[in-house]
């Protein structure tokens, strides 16, 4: 099966959203990945739910929100109005995550957990049953343009090992460049967030061929 390429609203041309949105859409994208920092949870803000109505509103395509938010249980309905198909909490942000896993799913929407680098795939284990997506945290989440953190790679395969079973997918988000998609393309991993390193900066006119660049490496 081909690989999930999502690329992350966080690091296109923000001075023009419409048009870079437009582009990744008539490109060789799957999913829109919309990054949502509330300053709390991460050491930084990004994105808010009228971002997402933009992205919502400018394609037919998957939209994921990853919610780097305290307590992101209360905003559930919130980013579902505002458009979400998929929506990633993080296990550490609440302490009944399983209630809010079971919300997502209940508005008939995917659910999915982000799992920082500090995070063993033991602790997250009983959440398996409730979750669609696993998206496996390649550096500490808050900023765009880190490098990628080798030391995350073993949970990929032990996720991998455990996908069948519980019928998840799962994606690695942070760090996504030429060099370390080398390296993730070899592993059983379903899909990759394409982020600061290959779209930030760039033309707009580049992310159809940028995507397709990745699209060669990937599979
Ligand atoms: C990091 C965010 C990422 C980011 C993409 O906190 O969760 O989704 O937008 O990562 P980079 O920029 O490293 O490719
Ligand atoms: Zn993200």
């Amino acid at each position: 099966m081909a690989r999930l390429l999502c690329p992350s609203i966080y690091s296109v041309d923000f001075n023009h959203l419409q048009q870079s949105i437009q582009a990744l859409d008539a490109a060789d994208s799957d999913i829109f990945h919309v990054d949502i920092m509330d300053g709390h949870f991460v050491q930084n803000m990004a994105l808010s739910p009228q971002d997402l109505r933009v992205v919502r509103g400018n394609t037919k395509k998957r939209v994921d929100v990853h919610l780097m938010i305290e307590n992101p249980g209360r905003y559930i309905d919130l980013f579902v109005e505002c458009g979400a198909d998929i929506l990633y909490v993080h296990p550490e942000s609440e302490v009944h995550i399983a209630r809010t896993l079971d919300n997502i799913r209940a508005h008939g929407k995917q659910a999915g957990i982000a799992i920082n680098p500090g995070t063993s795939v033991a602790s997250i284990q009983e959440l398996l049953p409730l979750v669609d997506y696993i998206m496996i945290m390649g550096v500490n989440p808050g900023f765009g343009g880190q490098k990628f953190l080798d030391y995350i790679v073993p949970k990929v395969d032990q996720l991998a090992a455990l996908r069948e079973r519980y019928g998840f997918q799962t994606l690695v988000d942070g760090g996504i460049n030429f060099d370390s998609l080398d390296r993730l393309s070899q592993l059983d991993v379903d899909g990759f967030v394409v982020g600061h390193d290959l779209l930030h900066q760039q033309p707009i006119g580049s992310y159809g061929e940028i995507l397709n660049q990745v699209r060669r490496i990937t599979g």
